[in-house]
């Protein structure tokens, strides 16, 4: 029994520490590391323990059979030694040392503000995350969706709010979880050692979209970086080809125009994503992998695909409409 609970425990390990994209044994960040660490000293320990009492609940038990009709004298003191060693010395000994290195990881996370040239404003929506990137000039400034940016080697300030109700930005490769409170402004210092897509979540409970509420932190090398901002701050251009064109038009005299933007155009929406370099990002609304087919079935219906989000459904569209607005929005690199 104890060694099928022990089978287990290890395997969940395993799948934890290496076989999922959200792991927080496999940093990829120096605040990550600290937390891996603290991870790996709370695993051995608690492992350490489990094994230790099971072997003496085992020992315990096979010392006993068959003696069990004799009357062994009983060691009162002996009893009450061991009680005081166990159940008192060892349990003060481990905690006081875990406490130690759960006080030194909690003092070095927070990072060091000071060394962050770049700052970016994460707002959460429900079920949404908004990241505003902002420059000294207001005219530089630019936004995307579920999708941040980050120069590699390079510590960014992230401040973090919420529109709405408490979230809380998970990214685990890059660093523990923050809260998202609505009214209130919390810090992290997020860097990444290494080039990676990481992936990012909601880790607070914030409604039926909670689960899909997902972004993804992409690291980058500083010229590529550099080279991102310099075309995210660009706004989009009328586009010449008629089909292009044909899906602008649809796109600022339907409905969408009222809650998206896309700079350069009549769509000033600011209740939903920015989406003037939407064609440019990974996936649509976190859920769903960025190509045009996904894209026309999330505008018609996105209540399939993420139930309860407040994009509404959208089947006044013809086929052509459709794939002109479509391929608008793809076109917007
Ligand atoms: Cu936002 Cu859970």
């Amino acid at each position: 029994m104890i060694g099928m609970r022990l089978g287990i425990a290890l395997c969940l390990v395993m799948a934890i520490a290496g076989c999922t994209p959200y792991s927080i044994f496999d940093p990829a960040g120096e605040q990550a590391q600290w937390l891996a660490t603290l991870g790996w000293w709370l695993v051995g320990l608690v492992s350490f323990i489990i094994l230790v009492m099971g072997g003496l609940l085992l020992w315990g038990a096979l010392r006993r059979r068959g003696s069990l009709d004799t009357h062994l004298p009983v060691d009162v003191d002996g009893g009450k030694r061991w009680i005081l060693i166990g159940g008192v010395a060892i349990p003060v000994i481990v905690l006081s040392g875990l406490f130690v290195v759960t006080l030194v990881t909690l003092r070095v996370l927070p990072g060091n503000p000071e060394a962050a040239e770049i700052d970016i404003h994460v707002t959460a929506h429900q079920w949404w995350w908004e990241a505003d990137y902002l420059h000294e000039s207001p005219s530089e400034n630019f936004k995307t969706a579920n999708e941040i940016h980050i120069p590699v080697g390079q510590p960014v300030r992230i401040k973090l709010t919420s529109a709405d109700v408490i979230h809380s930005f998970w990214a685990p490769r890059l660093h523990g979880k923050l809260d998202a409170i609505p009214g209130h402004d919390n810090y992290i210092i997020l860097e990444a050692n290494e080039p990676g897509v990481y992936r990012g979540e909601c880790a607070e409970y914030c409604g039926v979209q909670h689960t899909n509420m997902r972004f993804v932190v992409v690291a980058q090398p500083p010229e590529e970086y550099r080279a991102w901002v310099a075309r995210q701050r660009q706004p989009a251009r009328p586009p010449a080809e008629p089909l292009l064109a044909k899906g602008m038009e649809a796109f600022e005299t339907y409905a969408c125009a009222m809650c998206h933007s896309i700079r350069g155009t009549k769509a000033r929406g600011e209740v939903a994503p920015d989406l003037t370099h939407f064609g440019s990002r990974l996936h649509i609304a976190g859920v769903m992998p960025n190509t045009r087919a996904r894209l026309q079935a999330w505008i018609v219906n996105a209540q399939a695909h993420k139930p309860g989000v407040h994009m509404p459904t959208l089947d006044q569209f013809d086929g052509p409409t459709l794939n002109a607005l479509a391929a608008y929005l793809e076109s917007l690199k």
